[in-house]
């Protein structure tokens, strides 16, 4: 028995078979969902109205022809960051497959909020452009873990599947705004977390998610681009960075890479913001990496009226005359709070005695009728910051390196790049004595993959680089725990 799904916002019509859920019926109709808990009915951000009745989509069977109202228009505004450090390097591909006169280079960072990807022209190495979208993985789960254990349950193919094509949708998307075709691109290099790696390698994620939480696969990866259904040049080649270990994977490598942290004279802390903190500290001697699950809080998932930083979202909350003011993506009526937002907005409620430092907010602070944070919303921004804040300090005790020694605190992705650091610092998640070493270097990852692609010795360097990285699992240092605990609190005063 099969019934007919309207989605009137889309304007798009899905025959749905009985027994779907609607939130089936809508990734089936190709409508990219938010469904950040991947449908255990626990984020609720998959609602919608079914006759004039809110409900879950992941929890709604279909059993009748159905009228749905997703509230969205099916169009993604997420801002997407492409800038990165802008590090110069000598255009030096080495030998390139296909035997082509204008051959083009791909360079592919696979986020698990976005995914972007760069065309480069294999004659002289020059950005020919880029394109970006957010990742169709995203409907079976906001964070990483919980998309492997979609994968676990449901196989792996659905979650590599969907990547697959929409990289392949990119690649073709990106060369033809150009007047070029995918079939002209002779090598890719990727990069991405572990579980990005290893969802899109089709590569099994139980040992991700169980302890002691290992990469199947730590190596660099090299394979004909055919292999794994990406439609380029024939022999066209497709090369994954190396991955260091837990979740750090080679987007931290593409990071490094970029920033030349491993040939740093003074000690400095990279941080990369996501659903995961990936943080590297270390010098031209050293470095060690960990990841800390900071949840998808600073992508808006869990938070009441949290969005992403698209528009309709507050990306920015400022005191002015005791006041709480806010700002608003696209000038509109706001819809939701993103993570730039959130944070601003908690070092205002302190600084305003909204908030005392222990997080207790008395009341539910309304910034206008239908957006608000509550107390359950601070909460979940206390487990993200304190993710990072354990992360950086077991680092340091890790390589017996005191705060005020760190001479350089780069931010690594979209949010670092967007997030205030006077906030960061007032809620504890950045070290407020580092205030004025913070700096932003933008999509550090995408540009470490693009550098692997130009020059194949900073290619072999970063084969290198797994090599040196040594990894810290958090979840078996014993002290993390403890630590981790004590930075639940905000800074008793505000600093920076
Ligand atoms: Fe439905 Fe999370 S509650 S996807």
């Amino acid at each position: 028995m099969t019934y007919q799904i309207i989605f009137a916002d889309e304007k798009t019509e899905y025959r749905a078979e009985e027994g779907m859920t609607v939130l089936d019926a809508q990734i089936a109709a190709g409508l990219r969902p938010d469904a950040f808990c991947g449908g255990k009915g626990t984020c609720g951000k998959c609602s919608v109205t079914i006759d004039g009745e809110t409900v879950l989509a992941c929890r709604t069977v279909i059993d009748r022809d159905m009228v749905v109202y997703t509230g969205r228009t099916g169009k993604e505004h997420t801002q997407i960051l492409m800038k990165g450090t802008g590090r110069q390097i000598r255009f030096l591909p080495g030998e390139l497959p296909g035997n082509l006169e204008a051959p083009l280079l791909a360079a592919v960072d696979v986020g698990s909020t976005t995914v972007v990807v760069y065309l480069l022209d294999g004659r002289d190495g020059r950005q020919l452009g880029a394109g970006s979208r957010l990742n169709p993985q995203r409907q079976y789960g906001a964070d990483v873990v919980s998309r492997c254990s979609y994968a676990m349950e449901n196989g792996a193919e659905i979650l590599s599947g969907c990547i697959r094509r929409t990289v392949n949708e990119l690649l073709q998307e990106t060369a033809r705004r150009y007047g070029r075709e995918p079939e002209e691109i002779v090598r890719i290099v990727m990069v991405g977390n572990s579980c990005m790696h290893h969802l899109f390698l089709e590569l099994p994620t139980k040992t991700l998610v169980l302890a002691p939480y290992t990469p199947a696969v730590t190596e660099a990866v090299s394979m004909k681009a055919s292999d794994c259904q990406i439609s380029i040049h024939p022999q066209g080649e497709l090369l994954w960075l190396p991955n260091i270990g837990g979740f750090v994977g080679s987007d931290t490598v593409g990071c490094v890479l970029a920033s030349r942290l491993d040939q740093a004279e003074e000690t400095t802390l990279l941080v990369d913001i996501g659903t995961n903190g990936e943080i590297v500290l270390g010098d031209r001697n050293g470095m060690t990496a960990c990841s800390t699950a900071a949840g998808p809080a600073f992508e808006g998932a869990k938070i009441t009226c949290g969005m992403r930083g698209s528009e309709g979202a507050i990306d920015h909350v400022y005191l002015e005359e005791g006041k709480i003011k806010f700002h608003v993506i696209g000038d509109g009526e706001p819809a939701g709070i993103c993570g730039s937002g959130l944070l601003d907005a908690a070092a205002c409620f302190l600084k305003a005695g909204i908030m005392d430092e222990t997080g207790r907010l008395p009341q539910t602070y309304y910034f206008t009728d239908r957006v608000f944070l509550n107390q359950q919303d601070i909460r979940e921004l206390q487990l993200a910051k304190a993710a990072i804040a354990a992360g950086i300090r077991s680092l340091c005790l890790h390589r017996k390196t005191e705060v005020a020694q760190i001479r350089k605190l780069m931010i690594a992705g979209a949010f670092g790049n967007y997030l205030n650091p006077d906030s960061a610092c007032a809620i504890g998640m950045l070290p407020a004595e580092l205030r004025d070493r913070i700096s932003s270097i933008g999509n550090a990852a995408g540009e470490g993959a693009q550098i692997a692609a130009l020059n194949v010795s900073e290619y072999e360097h970063s084969l290198r680089l797994r090599e040196e990285t040594e990894f810290l699992e958090l979840a078996l240092d014993p002290g993390f725990q403890d630590i981790y605990v004590d930075e639940l609190g905000f800074p008793e005063e505000e600093m920076g």
